[in-house]
């Protein structure tokens, strides 16, 4: 498959080519979001996955029923991509959506809806390095000979869906506009079922402990990384390779210290403080 792109409109930020074009972003600029739709928001690597499949264990009280027989990418669907059009419901009820695009592009049609947004948010050097694997395996993405030719694109915001920095700053300054939840994949990490709790919380659904036990349980790496609907190895290796790196690879914080040298590392926190000044969101690198 070519390793194409196309540029994205308004922004110029760049996005695989084979799952977005010009109609299907238009279309999800215009998107009318109702009451009762809950947006998964993230930049690339940050846990999507993750907050798409705990969402979908609290809808069903914890019955992995739905978690084991729908692929993730049909219960919460990618709004900017082409299916999108053809897949999301009409009917009455919750909607689940998926989308890593950037608040100027989304923000304005959420604030005047009912939706709920939970942005996820992950620190930028273990996104970095995996988004560096995901490079690997996915045929779509540009192929970087090394981690650090991939840092400095990185870095510079020249990779598709451009840069964290942009990206997190500009959801987090939504937060009062929006019914929005932040949550961080140190967060999940650290305490899976506070976490859980607190998704409850911000959805109204409230669940008994049992219930959460069985949230928490199939959403563990070791559970999710064996369920077929979530770990994407439905999808063909041509597309995604498994072999060059798994999809659910380590799930792990603070992987960035495998990958980074100490030049790398000082870089990183320079232009992090550059980058991330006046910004009061906390990060947490390491648990
Ligand atoms: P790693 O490559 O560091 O392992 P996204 O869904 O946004 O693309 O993010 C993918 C990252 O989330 C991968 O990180 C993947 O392993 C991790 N991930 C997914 N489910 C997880 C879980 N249950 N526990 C820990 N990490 C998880």
């Amino acid at each position: 498959m070519d390793r194409m792109h196309v540029t994205e409109m308004l922004s110029g930020i760049q996005l695989p080519g084979h799952l977005h074009t010009p109609e299907s972003l238009q279309y999800a600029k215009e998107f009318q979001f109702r009451e009762g739709d809950v947006l998964i928001i993230s930049y690339p690597k940050s846990g999507t996955t993750w907050i798409q499949e705990i969402l979908t264990l609290i809808y069903s009280q914890g019955d992995p029923a739905i978690a084991t027989s729908v692929p993730n990418w049909m219960r919460a669907p990618w709004l900017e991509h082409t299916y999108f059009k053809t897949t999301v419901k009409d009917e009455e009820g919750p909607r689940f959506i998926t989308s890593h695009l950037s608040s100027d592009i989304l923000a304005p049609a959420l604030q005047n809806s009912k939706a709920k947004v939970i942005y996820v948010v992950r620190n930028s050097k273990d996104v970095a390095v995996s988004f560096y694997y995901f490079h690997k395996m996915a045929k779509f993405m540009p192929n970087f000979e090394s981690f650090s030719e991939f840092l400095e694109h990185f870095l510079q915001g020249k990779v598709y869906y451009g840069s964290w920095f942009d990206h997190v700053k500009g959801w987090y300054s939504q937060k009062a506009n929006l019914d929005m939840f932040i949550i961080s994949y140190e967060d999940l990490y650290k305490d899976l079922r506070r976490s859980i709790k607190r998704l409850c919380g911000f959805l109204g659904c409230p669940m008994y402990s049992k219930e959460v036990d069985k949230v928490e349980h199939h959403c563990k790496f070791a559970v999710m990384s064996q369920n077929v609907m979530v770990n994407y190895t439905l999808i063909p290796q041509e597309i995604l390779d498994h072999e060059q790196s798994k999809f659910m690879r380590k799930g792990v914080v603070g992987d960035w210290k495998n990958h980074l040298t100490d030049e790398q590392n000082e870089n990183f926190d320079k232009m992090y403080k550059e980058k991330m000044s006046g910004c009061d969101l906390q990060i947490v690198w390491n648990v």
